[in-house]
């Protein structure tokens, strides 16, 4: 079982002025998935702090990073910036992906900036910022991304898997 970590990224949810319903509806798919998920923080669309967010949970070696929102074109909206920022390897794939099956769903699809990318030991996925929006993107991928993780780490739980 991997650890993960749900980054929401929202100024008004940080603000208390919206309910985070994306943070947890990512998690109760991830948990679903057999991931143990170490919990939702809500960071406001300030890159430096997108970026503080991802280094930290980084250096907790937690396994999957998942970020919601910030992903659109609007002023303001940086969270790729701020993954492509941090991430060592990119991972392009995981982002095609999930525009290619959202494409199915609706053209707006293709305004998602997402990235991925992988930082030390974490491999770190934006979604897009609606629970739909969220949902429909994760599902598109979640079933490759133990592989993934697998590759990155080794097996949870394998004792030859590489320590610090
Ligand atoms: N992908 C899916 N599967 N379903 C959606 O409804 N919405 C799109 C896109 N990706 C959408 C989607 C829209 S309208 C936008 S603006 C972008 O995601 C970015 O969303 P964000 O700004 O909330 O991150």
């Amino acid at each position: 079982m991997y650890t993960a970590q749900v980054i929401t990224v929202s100024d008004r949810s940080f603000r208390g002025e919206r309910r985070d319903e994306s943070g947890p509806a990512v998690l109760e798919m991830l948990r679903e998935a057999g991931y143990e998920v170490l919990g939702v923080s809500v960071v406001p669309d300030e890159e430096a702090q997108i970026r503080s967010a991802l280094c930290a949970a980084a250096d907790e070696d937690v396994a999957l990073v998942v970020t919601t929102g910030g992903t659109g074109f609007a002023p303001r909206d940086v969270t790729p910036e701020a993954t492509l920022a941090v991430c060592e390897r990119l991972t392009p794939g995981i982002p095609e992906a999930m525009r290619s099956a959202s494409l199915a769903v609706t053209p707006r699809a293709m305004l998602s900036r997402a990235a991925a990318g992988i930082r030390g030991r974490t491999l770190i996925v934006n979604l897009p910022g609606s629970p739909k929006a969220a949902r429909e993107n994760l599902s598109a991928v979640l079933c490759a991304l133990e592989h993934g993780l697998t590759m990155l780490r080794g097996a949870p739980g394998d004792c030859a898997a590489p320590t610090e």
